[in-house]
């Protein structure tokens, strides 16, 4: 159908430049071919994240202005909470500064050592603090999940199979919970089906086992129920959320996605135990209970542009813009990721340069390639973002070898994505003038995606 125009017009705008080539050849090798350690300065079209990247509406900018700086009890506190546990429904909510700190914070207070967290498909900084706190993760994502090719409408499910036999293997008794992505970023942003999450609390509910979920992304997820999940369509995106979440015991958030905010997140649980446990670590890591590391202003952003979020014209906005890249590009024969995801385009890098080997990081090379031609920034998703393994120490060699592009909301336009889209298309097409890949020669323990350095093979 009909692409739609944004629902919003631009009030204030930033100005940006497309850097000369010399200054992206010179930049990218001052980065160690890493697009994470590029001056945001000398990048002309940022899709390295969508995460705290997003351009916040007049009613936000307006909130910001009443936010309540209050230590304790802060009114924004309380806009914040109550906005949260009406779309979300959690009970008792815990702000924190990101959604990491609601990760290490629950891997705290439910992992221990020799414990097991299934999950469909791994987030790098989930699995950290699960790994941290002594737990192994164990990926029930179905086989479609990592096949870049499936176009299967629901590639973030879990097979359930698989579930059962893991819990059956490793008993449920040392299973603290079972970790929900929606959508499913490292997969491509894919979403999981409610049909899917309803046979996931079954499972978790005959064996006692907590269901934990991941909502960054939630609302996007959401829309992909109402568009592809029959009972759903005619459901509102703020009922089917509810719906989603109601299946599930707690959930982690970085309101840096879905909420359009710059920075924030919370924990939201319905134990009142967990939750006096969870307080009590935010104090130790955050801040105080009543604002977990945000300015009071932040919580305003954030209850502000959840309200903003759920809107139907907001959302399809949104994901529409994303399958405009990737159909762009489809058209072009440039492989993808299929079907296109909800916040970002990822390019199969082990199809377009499957002349350069998996240990020479393809995707890291081709990220880095499409930067120096262009001055348009993604990020490497594949064997470096999987690190690893705490055991053995060997690399990980995740099936997806992925480069990532990942659209703000609300900040750039069509144009913008017709300039990405020719330019990922000239590198493509080139792709056989790319000979070797790239070797590391600074490569960190933690996170080593984010601060690694290479050089040309
Ligand atoms: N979970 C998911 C699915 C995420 O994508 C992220 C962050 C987090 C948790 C952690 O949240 O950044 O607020 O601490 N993803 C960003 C990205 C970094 O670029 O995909 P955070």
């Amino acid at each position: 159908h009909a692409y739609l125009p944004e629902p919003w017009r631009i009030k204030a705008v930033e100005p940006m430049s497309r850097p000369a080539p010399a200054t992206l050849h010179a930049s990218l090798r001052k980065a160690g071919f890493n697009t994470c350690l590029l001056h945001s300065r000398d990048v002309y079209i940022d899709l390295f994240t969508d995460s705290g990247t997003n351009a916040m509406s007049a009613a936000q900018w307006a909130a910001m202005m009443v936010g309540d700086e209050a230590y304790a009890g802060a009114t924004s506190f309380y806009r914040f909470h109550d906005t949260i546990r009406g779309y979300y429904g959690y009970e008792h909510i815990i702000p924190v500064h990101q959604g990491r700190a609601a990760e290490n914070i629950i891997s705290q207070c439910l992992v221990w050592p020799g414990s097991n967290l299934p999950g469909n498909m791994y987030f790098p900084s989930t699995r950290i603090h699960q790994e941290l706190n002594g737990g192994t993760f164990h990926d029930a994502i179905i086989d479609e999940g990592h096949d870049p090719s499936s176009a299967h409408p629901f590639k973030g499910n879990f097979d359930i199979g698989k579930l059962r036999d893991l819990i059956k293997r490793l008993g449920a008794a040392t299973i603290p919970y079972v970790c929900v992505g929606a959508t499913v970023n490292m997969a491509g942003g894919q979403p999981i089906s409610m049909a899917n999450l309803a046979a996931v609390r079954e499972l978790a509910n005959e064996h006692g086992i907590m269901v934990v979920l991941d909502a960054a992304r939630a609302i996007e997820n959401a829309w992909f129920i109402k568009t592809r999940e029959e009972e759903w369509r005619d459901r509102s995106i703020a009922e089917i959320l509810l719906a989603m979440c109601d299946l599930t015991d707690a959930a982690t958030m970085s309101a840096k996605k879905d909420s359009f905010a710059n920075i924030g997140g919370w924990l939201g649980v319905r134990s009142a135990e967990l939750a006096e446990q969870a307080r009590s670590k935010v104090l130790l890591y955050e801040g105080l209970h009543t604002y977990g590391g945000m300015a009071g202003r932040d919580m305003e952003a954030i209850a502000q542009g959840i309200e903003e979020s759920v809107q139907e014209d907001s959302i399809r906005a949104r994901v529409e813009q994303v399958a405009y890249l990737g159909n762009r590009l489809i058209a072009a024969d440039v492989p993808v990721v299929m079907p296109i995801g909800g916040h970002a385009v990822y390019l199969d890098a082990a199809a377009t340069l499957s002349h350069v080997p998996r240990e020479e990081f393809p995707a890291q090379t081709l990220a880095a390639a499409i930067y120096e031609r262009s001055g348009v920034r993604g990020v490497e998703r594949g064997a470096i973002s999987a690190g690893r393994h705490p055991e053995t120490g060997a690399n990980r060699m995740p099936k997806l070898e992925l480069v990532r592009f990942a659209i703000p909301r609300r900040v750039y336009t069509r144009s913008h994505m017709d300039f990405v889209a020719d330019s990922i298309i000239d590198v493509h097409r080139s792709r056989h003038r790319i000979l070797r890949g790239l070797r590391f020669v600074h490569e960190p323990k933690h996170l080593r995606f984010f601060q690694a350095r290479f050089e040309p093979m």
